[in-house]
């Protein structure tokens, strides 16, 4: 068997006896012909290797490089040097891959996140893209845990689909007819009979509506898949591709929705904060270190973990859209003229300048905003009886702004209908959505949390192009 092999994160919780074990992983640094710091991805702590001098061959210890892998095997013993608990003093030693370290793009030194964006396929041999991917993956773990432990059903809901009425934000075509000869319609249109699907489709925005139909069935459910936007949005919240978790609860109203949500986010926060304790403080340390460069002003409060404590132990803000525009009106933020959006009034759709305004300047904790417009949101939206306003509600965060928007669903079938056809959504296309209202209908709400949102909220991340493997933005599909 070639993969017996002992993971460094474990071996570093041992108590080194002597014991022989086998190492793999990548070199970061050779020193002296006699230390190679070994990382195999599972810690960001490296594994000290030792290396008995006039022991192995000149050829041999050449091709020790940054980033070469190896397979060692030794006997893990206490350290003698300051650096570590443990040395893995090496009897044999081999030499997976090589690495031409003239040609390889990663130092042993600091480089810049922008520069390791170009170089996404080897950044994860990076301490930090370490730290971040492994809490991605536990918060992911923690997801399906939490919903699983409450008995909510796992959808799949799929990625093409043929309805475009969620109106949440350009779609991407999908379809194998030839761009530069499409078939076409007598009055020049094209013909999307003769697509693929036999109709057009598009990669999904959003797989609530899907949701919605397993819903009333089992009762309550959750996706997380992959969703896309095609909106031109160049910005360090935006993806074109991001992975989003919607759960759909019947006999739930606006109120259980809320508390759902909060208590769903501060599960998973207290999860990564139990099972990855050292990325988060390695992540909260790069933080610090990041923040001394900027003016007082400019600084956070308090550091990453503080701030995911202080998340954890706080009860969210509960106020309505309606209550947001009036401390934004009577801002001095606005009054001085500050916003790039002034507050018009009652109505107006929130920038995210305005949303980071309220949790940031004006509660410091993140705010739970309901009761929008109906005309800045989905026809979806369970209607209020003032005829104003629907059952939505938005969490925002500190930092990020927008991470979870969700609603009570209109139940009512004359209701909805009446609302579709006020927003010229096409009644038969949606036949199937409207006979969960004609079959044993029922109150019901549901949310979508942006998974990279949250992993950039966890990780202290700036740009949401450094939580997820290969960004999709526009303009760059690279990898
Ligand atoms: O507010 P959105 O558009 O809501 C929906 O799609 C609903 N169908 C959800 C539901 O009720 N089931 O998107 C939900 C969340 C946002 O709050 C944000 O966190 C994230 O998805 N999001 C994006 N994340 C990254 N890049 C983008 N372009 C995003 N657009 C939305
Ligand atoms: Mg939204």
């Amino acid at each position: 068997m070639f993969n017996k092999r002992t993971r460094i994160k474990e071996l570093l919780k041992t108590e080194p006896t002597g014991q022989e074990v086998t190492v793999m992983g990548w070199v970061r640094t050779f020193r002296n012909n006699q230390f190679i710091a070994l990382n195999d991805g599972s810690t960001n702590n490296n594994l000290q290797v030792v290396l008995e001098l006039g022991k192995f061959e000149d050829e041999l210890l050449k091709r020790i490089t940054t980033s070469s892998s190896l397979k060692v095997t030794g006997n893990l013993v206490s350290s003698l040097g300051k650096g570590q608990k443990m040395d893995l003093n090496v009897t044999t030693i081999e030499i997976l891959g090589d690495c031409d370290a003239e040609k390889y793009p990663l130092q042993p030194k600091r480089h810049s996140l922008e520069f390791l964006r170009e170089i996404a396929h080897l950044r994860f041999r990076t301490n930090t893209f370490g730290s971040v991917f492994r809490i991605r993956h536990s918060l992911a773990f923690a997801i399906h845990k939490f919903f699983n432990d409450k008995g909510f059903v796992y959808m799949h809901t799929p990625i093409v689909t043929g309805s475009d009425a969620e109106g949440a934000g350009e779609m991407f075509r999908v379809s194998t007819l030839p761009f530069d000869n499409p078939p076409r319609n007598e009055d020049g249109s094209i013909n999307f009979k003769e697509d693929f699907f036999g109709r057009p489709t598009n990669l999904t925005v959003s797989g609530q509506l899907e949701g919605e139909l397993a819903a009333t069935a089992f009762g309550e459910i959750y996706t997380f898949g992959p969703t896309f936007r095609a909106e031109n949005s160049n910005t360090p919240r935006h993806l074109a591709e991001f992975w989003m978790i919607e759960p759909e609860m019947a006999f739930y109203d606006l109120e259980d929705n809320m508390n759902l949500a909060e208590e769903f986010i501060k599960y998973i926060i207290m999860y990564a904060m139990d099972n990855n304790r050292e990325d988060l403080e390695f992540l909260a340390q790069r933080l610090a270190d990041e923040e001394k460069q900027l003016p007082q002003d400019k600084r956070s409060e308090m550091g990453l973990i503080e701030k995911l404590e202080f998340v954890i132990n706080n009860n969210f803000e509960r106020i309505t859209y309606t209550e947001a525009i009036d401390i934004l009106r009577e801002s001095n933020h606005n009054k001085k003229k500050k916003f790039q959006f002034p507050i018009t009034g009652w109505g107006m759709d929130l920038q995210s300048e305005h949303e980071r305004y309220l949790v940031e300047k004006h509660f410091r904790k993140p705010v739970i905003l309901s009761n929008y417009p109906k005309e800045i949101k989905a026809f979806y939206m369970r209607q209020n009886d003032d005829g104003k306003t629907v059952a939505a509600m938005d969490i925002l965060a500190p930092g990020i702004g927008e991470i979870v928007g969700g609603s009570q669903r209109e139940e009512r079938q004359d209701k909805l209908e009446q609302r579709m056809k006020e927003m010229h959504i096409p009644l038969q296309d949606m036949w199937w959505y409207l006979d969960t209202r004609r079959y044993g209908t029922v109150p019901h709400a549901g949310f979508g949390l942006g998974f990279e949102r949250m992993v950039q909220f966890v990780t202290g991340m700036n740009n949401i192009r450094d939580v997820i493997a290969f960004p999709r933005t526009p303009g760059n599909a690279e990898f």
